[in-house]
């Protein structure tokens, strides 16, 4: 079964929380990802997921935007902590301390939300990815996001970069590719340096 890469558990990642080693934190939900929010129909209620959410800004987003049922998968606890604590009223049964590689794909989602959590895998599991984000998905459902297209050089832990065409490879057995191009309103250090990413799983 695939599972988190051995140096990269729930330890090391809480351990970064915890010593402040946390510079992908935005504190806030990302331009290009609120202008993809805005445009969502809210009335449809789709099944949302954002996992490696991390402090979650996007789902505390989508939230006070009335969508019910967005969900958040992380394997550090702080992660979920500070949802929790920014906004109580959050439903606390879609709060998953759980690895992403072990959600189950029943009920399916119809959105996944990607935001550096592609990029703090190890690079050997992205394959696994692809893989685990069609599998939870329904038949159209979309996979939406930020990856970075930037080399970061021989790095020993994440974040880890990677190119466009890499990536492409990952999803074209599963997706359909409606839009794979550099952002357009990315924070200012990542300007240039990210693709917005919108894929529709076949
Ligand atoms: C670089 S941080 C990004 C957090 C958030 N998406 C953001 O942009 O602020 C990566 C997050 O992925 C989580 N994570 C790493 N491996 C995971 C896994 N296998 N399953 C679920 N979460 C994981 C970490 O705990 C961490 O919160």
């Amino acid at each position: 079964m695939e599972t988190v890469f051995p140096a990269f558990d729930a330890a090391y990642w809480q351990g970064r929380y915890d010593s402040g080693r946390d510079g992908w934190d935005a504190h806030g939900v990302t331009p290009p990802l609120r202008t993809y929010f805005d445009q969502l129909d809210v009335a449809r209620q789709p099944r949302i997921l954002i996992p490696g959410a991390g402090r979650a800004y996007e789902a505390e987003y989508l939230h006070r935007r009335g969508f019910q049922h967005v969900f958040v998968a992380d394997i550090a606890p702080e992660a979920l902590r500070a949802l929790a604590a920014r906004v109580p009223d959050f439903p606390a049964g879609q709060l998953l301390l759980a690895d992403f590689f072990a959600l189950p794909n029943d009920p399916s989602y119809d959105l996944i939300v990607e935001q550096t959590f592609f990029c703090a895998l190890h690079p050997s599991l992205r394959p696994a990815y692809a893989r685990q984000v069609a599998h939870l998905l329904r038949p159209g459902g979309t996979l939406m996001g930020l990856l970075f297209d930037t080399d970061f050089g021989p790095v020993q832990e994440p974040p880890f970069g990677g190119s466009k065409e890499e990536y492409r490879a990952y999803f074209a057995p599963y997706f359909d590719f409606r839009h794979f191009e550099t952002a357009t309103h990315s924070l200012k250090p990542r300007q240039g340096r990210e693709l917005f990413i919108c894929l529709k799983k076949q």
